[in-house]
């Protein structure tokens, strides 16, 4: 199985995927920035590295066809947005439709979007957590397929909580991809993931 991985800086949670050195191929990591942390990570792991630059792009339909060629020139039967910031067109998505997946540092669908931490301590929740999903065209919204959840202290701060949840991400995405490997979830065609139940 190869995935093709998607970063747009610090590259924690592709860390967190190659050190758990899963039954399947990384076999790209593809970035919008030169200077995303995660491609230096990528090269110690000897994976080859693409940069798509956003500003060589007047449409954003052209940074994203750009993206799929380089994406599909890898052949990967799985795409992997970890910490990847962009907006991705309609027309990409459906192109990877059932082949992408996103990590999200809320439980969805609370706090779709950014700031997901400075909102959960805002409205005061008890459990807070992250998502990994499918990717469709309505941002934050498509298939879940895990979410793993932590629990608000009352002294937490954005950081505080947004560590706790971090290394939560760092847990759930592993386990969801080498779930992936063995086949042990699917997307079914009611658009809810089912996971085997001897998981
Ligand atoms: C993570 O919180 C992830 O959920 C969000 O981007 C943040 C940074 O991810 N999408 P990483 O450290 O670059 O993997």
């Amino acid at each position: 199985r190869r995935i093709v991985v998607l970063i747009s800086g610090r590259g924690s949670n592709l860390g967190a995927l190659l050190e758990a050195r899963l039954p399947l191929q990384v076999v790209a990591v593809i970035s919008h920035k030169a200077d995303a942390a995660g491609l230096g990570l990528a090269q110690e792991w000897g994976i080859p590295t693409r940069v798509i630059s956003a500003e060589a792009y007047a449409e954003r339909t052209d940074f994203d066809r750009a993206l799929q060629q380089a994406i599909d020139g890898f052949a990967p039967d799985l795409v992997v947005l970890a910490g990847f910031m962009r907006i991705l067109t309609p027309e990409f998505v459906t192109h990877y439709q059932g082949r992408l997946l996103n990590i999200h540092p809320s439980l969805l669908p609370a706090f779709p979007g950014l700031h997901t931490h400075r909102r959960a301590l805002a409205e005061g929740v008890a459990v807070h957590g992250c998502t990994v999903h499918f990717v469709t065209s309505e941002l934050d919204r498509g298939p879940i397929v895990a979410q793993g959840v932590v629990p608000v202290w009352a002294g937490d701060d954005e950081a505080s909580l947004a560590a706790r949840v971090l290394s939560m991400e760092h847990r759930l995405f592993p386990h969801v991809l080498r779930a992936w490997v063995e086949s042990r979830w699917v997307l079914e065609a009611n658009g809810h993931v089912r996971w085997r139940d001897d998981s």
